[in-house]
């Protein structure tokens, strides 16, 4: 079976992408490696961040790897968090933290849209392909749900009546942006 390592710590992240993938794909985490360094993220995009990721990590253990970047980006707040989204509410803020800031910033506010939006980068035999997804919706004003993490439980996507953070994990990778990058990824992967 292929293998590719996959450049995150975020066990949910790990769980939802080997969930798409099935069995047709092992995918060796981080953890699994030894590696427990902070990779770097420090580009001014999602799409730089995945580079970043991607070729470090590829770098260090020369092997085919993929990573991933994502934000969320709030029409109000003039795009904001975005490429920002992890650490919205500060260096070493929890998810809880960064929610608490975004319904903050949104008290009052008429103007709800939203959007996530992923890149992948997937290094194979040194070349490199980017997989994009977005899923529109908009911001609560309150929490709802306990599944998920980061602002699944404050973000409805459009058409639905629950949030991220109220859908299972299948119902949520058939639409969210990085169930949809997923999909691009796969297709790719399975095309050999
Ligand atoms: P990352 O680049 O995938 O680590 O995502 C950056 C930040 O965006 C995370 O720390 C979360 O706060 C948020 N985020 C990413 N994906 C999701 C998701 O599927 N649901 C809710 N929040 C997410």
């Amino acid at each position: 079976m292929k293998e590719y390592i996959i450049a995150t710590n975020n066990k949910h992240k790990v769980e939802e992408i080997q969930k798409a993938l099935g069995d047709k794909i092992k995918l060796v985490t981080l953890k699994e490696l030894g590696c427990k360094e902070e990779i770097p993220e420090t580009a001014d995009t999602l799409k730089g961040n995945a580079k970043q990721k991607a070729e470090y990590i590829y770098n260090k253990f020369g092997k085919d790897c993929f990573a991933d970047d994502t934000g969320l980006e709030v029409e109000a707040l003039d795009g904001r968090p975005g490429v920002y989204s992890a650490r919205y509410a500060g260096e070493g803020c929890s998810f809880e933290d960064n929610i608490d800031k975004l319904l903050e910033e949104m008290d009052g506010k008429t103007n709800r849209k939203a959007c996530f939006k992923t890149v992948i980068c997937l290094i194979e035999n040194k070349e490199e392909f980017y997989f994009e997804g977005k899923c529109e919706g908009s911001i609560l004003t309150e929490r709802y749900g306990k599944g998920g993490f980061g602002y699944d439980p404050v973000f409805v996507p459009k058409g639905y009546g629950e949030s991220f953070a109220e859908m299972s994990l299948d119902e949520k990778n058939k639409i969210s942006h990085r169930g949809l990058a997923v999909k691009e990824l796969v297709k790719h992967l399975l095309k050999k």
